[in-house]
């Protein structure tokens, strides 16, 4: 069985990396659709369009798993796409929960993209959660096509942010939620500006954990291909080339320490 990774561009490869130390003998494709890359800042129906048409490819590569490595396609697709195919499909959502019960009663700040921050998934996910109405919404679209660039920590990328989280006084808040993949690139930078006593949090741990019970729960052993962790990337249905493969491997590189 091959699990199949989709997100607009790389920041799926955030996701993957955590997966990857969890699962490291799977067979994976990392799908990612640059052609149409930013989903955030588009209409819900083309960004719909653009993830059938992903996962057209992927079931056709014989995916047995999909893991959509996106808040912004899991948002708006999700639900139509698990009626559509009998493999599993595992989502993203913004880690409001996990903010909440780990908050003492301060603000939250969610960061993701225009998309996802007006979509109903996540109001009815707000509006269940968050009684006492502290959360803050902020969407962050530039830092999309940033990190599509690599350009993870340029003077004008830090200025971006610095800028639109000047006007939040972060006293009055406790937690960060990083919403978008994207974003993950650059929650140093985001952590920095808002201060130590934030604790800047994303869902890419609860995704992975997910998707290992997933292959535990519902997959048969026999059927799991340990290879090592061999990983084919795509561009929007096309195999990449060796540049932009040794760039992705460098983000996947295990830390040191
Ligand atoms: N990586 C996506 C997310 O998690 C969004 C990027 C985009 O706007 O394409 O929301």
């Amino acid at each position: 069985m091959i699990i199949g990774f989709f997100d607009s561009g790389i920041g799926g490869v955030t996701v993957l990396k955590r997966a990857l130390e969890l699962t490291p003998d799977a067979e994976y494709i990392y799908y990612a659709d640059t052609k149409n890359v930013p989903y955030g800042v588009k209409e819900k129906h083309e960004v719909m369009n653009c993830v059938s048409e992903a996962f057209n490819f992927l079931a056709n590569k014989g995916i047995g798993l999909a893991v959509i490595a996106c808040n912004t396609a899991t948002s708006v697709a999700v639900a139509e796409l698990r009626k559509r195919y009998t493999f599993p499909i595992i989502g993203m959502e913004p880690a409001i929960k996990p903010a909440i019960t780990s908050n003492s009663g301060k603000r939250i700040l969610v960061l993701a993209t225009s998309l996802t921050l007006r979509e109903s998934k996540l109001e009815e996910l707000i509006s269940s959660l968050d009684k006492t109405q502290r959360i803050r919404k902020l969407a962050l679209d530039e830092l999309v096509m940033r990190a599509e660039r690599f350009d993870f920590d340029s003077d004008k990328v830090v200025h971006y942010i610095k800028n639109k989280l000047s006007g939040i006084d972060f006293n009055e808040y406790e937690t960060i939620v990083l919403g978008c993949t994207h974003f993950i690139y650059y929650s140093k930078i985001i952590q920095e500006t808002a201060g130590r006593h934030i604790s800047v949090i994303d869902g890419n741990e609860g995704t992975a954990r997910n998707m290992l019970r997933v292959i535990k729960e519902k997959i048969s052993a026999p059927d799991i291909n340990y290879r090592k962790g061999q990983i084919t990337f795509y561009s929007s249905g096309v195999e990449d080339p060796p540049e932009r493969i040794n760039k992705l491997l460098a983000i996947l590189k295990p830390e040191k320490g």
